[in-house]
């Protein structure tokens, strides 16, 4: 999840200005008159218009990134979904938008799936994973009839089977296999105890025996397999190990039951740029490594090659989103660091709290200024681990200037809390020099509504 404090070198002032971090930003970045605009919108003028905390989404970044998934894994394949894995950031507006751009939607629980539900997405281009749905979101899934259920445990395939049953359904399935082969974020290792919560292991034969209970239970249609890595991942080899590892199984799935595998379910993963150093790979080798490796392998053994889904969530929103806030307070502890306070914190962005993630700053109306100073940006909850960036370079801060946090699009807003009763952040698009509530600011009314005392 990103680089460890440790690992990095120590900051210092970097004289980088907006310019030197499009990389990270939203790809509408740009500088006018000194001051960030994204989308054609002025993050100065919209912070003081909107308010802050603020999450601003940029919409070209995010149906670009979609469109890249689209076109890269279909260019090796005909047959490929592009399953958005809603988790890393879900509004009513995202669900038209992966609508539109001709993908599909994983949800990880219920109340995902009732976004996809309320913005009338279509239900067969609904996937459902979770490694423990309960028999509630279960029948939810039944009854909206979405495409797929990535089935974790026998448990729960029982009871899909029994709850399809009595609906006189029959529901596609997928099984989630660990490959034994985890993504260490830059690079693999092969687990070969298979300690995981998720899915079902190679090695002790209970993906198989998971396969084979899927094939004869009723109301279940066995389509396929599935698996997932990990995420913020940057070494592509370790999806191209995993599907090694798939394809054999597809293999003796074959010559054990005779049936075919459908459909190959490589799950998300892809690395985004959240430091201006950072290089991740490209949506178009990660559609190279992916499907022709899938291909490649199925020649190998003599296997149709199947329908294939690719679950990005991260690469496809984190760089569209910036947080907005506005500077409250410079404390600067002679010798010691400068703490700039900020009127958000660990309630909308838990992330460097709890995985030492690291983001880039800068002051939305100084852009163009070079960033001169280190200062560690500080929430405004009662904890001192509430820090939004330990050791940023940034421009002069000063009470009242607009700070903004890049590549924060991805697993902020949908960790959000109300720790403190601080009110969650609206979600603002801004898209052609127009912008729109997404997502409205919570008000103290919201954080009552359901307390009952
Ligand atoms: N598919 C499955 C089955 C997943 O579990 C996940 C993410 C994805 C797809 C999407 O992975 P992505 O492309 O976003 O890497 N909260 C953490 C990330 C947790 C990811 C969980 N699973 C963070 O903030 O970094």
């Amino acid at each position: 999840m990103g680089k460890p404090a440790a690992s990095r070198p120590p900051a210092t002032p970097d004289a980088k200005t907006a310019h030197d971090l499009m990389g990270v930003l939203p790809m509408t970045a740009e500088v006018c008159d000194g001051r960030l605009c994204i989308g054609g919108v002025d993050m100065t003028d919209l912070a003081r218009e909107a308010g802050t905390a603020l999450y601003v989404m940029d919409e070209a970044t995010i149906r670009h990134q979609l469109s890249e998934f689209v076109k890269w894994t279909r260019y090796h394949w005909k047959d490929v979904d592009v399953v958005y894995a809603g988790k890393a950031f879900l509004s009513l507006d995202i669900v038209r938008i992966v609508e539109e751009e001709d993908c599909c939607l994983l949800c990880a629980s219920g109340g995902e799936l009732a976004y996809a539900v309320r913005a009338g997405f279509p239900m067969e281009r609904v996937q459902m994973h979770g490694n423990n749905k309960t028999p509630a979101e279960l029948a939810e899934c039944l009854d909206a009839g979405i495409g797929r259920v990535v089935v974790d445990n026998f448990e729960e395939m029982e009871r899909l089977s029994a709850l399809a049953a009595e609906r006189g359904a029959t529901q596609k399935v997928l099984i989630r296999v660990t490959p034994g082969v985890e993504a260490d974020t830059h690079d693999f290792i092969m687990t070969g105890a298979e300690d995981s919560k998720f899915g079902f292991g190679l090695n002790q034969g209970l993906a198989m025996q998971a396969v084979k209970r899927a094939i004869e239970l009723p109301g279940i249609d066995f389509d396929g397999l599935h698996m997932h890595i990990g995420s913020q991942i940057y070494a592509l080899h370790s999806f191209a190990k995993a599907i090694e590892v798939m394809v054999a199984f597809m293999r003796e799935i074959q010559a054990e039951t005779g049936v075919a595998v459908r459909m190959l379910d490589v799950g998300g993963g892809l690395g985004v740029a959240y430091g201006a150093p950072d290089e991740p790979s490209t949506v178009k080798d990660f559609g190279k490594v992916v499907v022709d490796g899938i291909k490649e392998e199925c020649e190998k053994h003599g296997l149709d090659v199947p329908r294939m889904a690719v679950e990005p969530g991260r690469s496809i929103v984190a760089n569209a989103g910036v947080t907005l806030y506005t500077i409250g307070s410079v404390k600067e502890i002679p010798g010691i660091r400068t703490y700039v306070a900020v009127d958000g914190g660990m309630s909308d962005n838990i992330r460097t709290s709890l995985y030492d993630a690291h983001y880039e700053a800068l002051i939305a109306n100084k852009a163009d200024q070079p960033r001169e100073m280190v200062a560690t940006v500080a929430g405004k909850h009662c904890e001192s681990g509430d820090i939004v960036v330990r050791d940023a370079p940034l421009q002069c801060p000063e009470p009242g200037d607009v700070l903004c946090v890049c590549a924060t699009g991805g697993y902020c807003q949908s960790m959000a809390s109300n720790y403190n009763k601080q009110v969650r952040p609206g979600v603002v698009f801004v898209r052609d020099g127009e912008w729109r509530w997404a997502v409205r600011r919570e008000t103290y009314e919201d954080l009552l509504r359901c307390d009952l005392g």
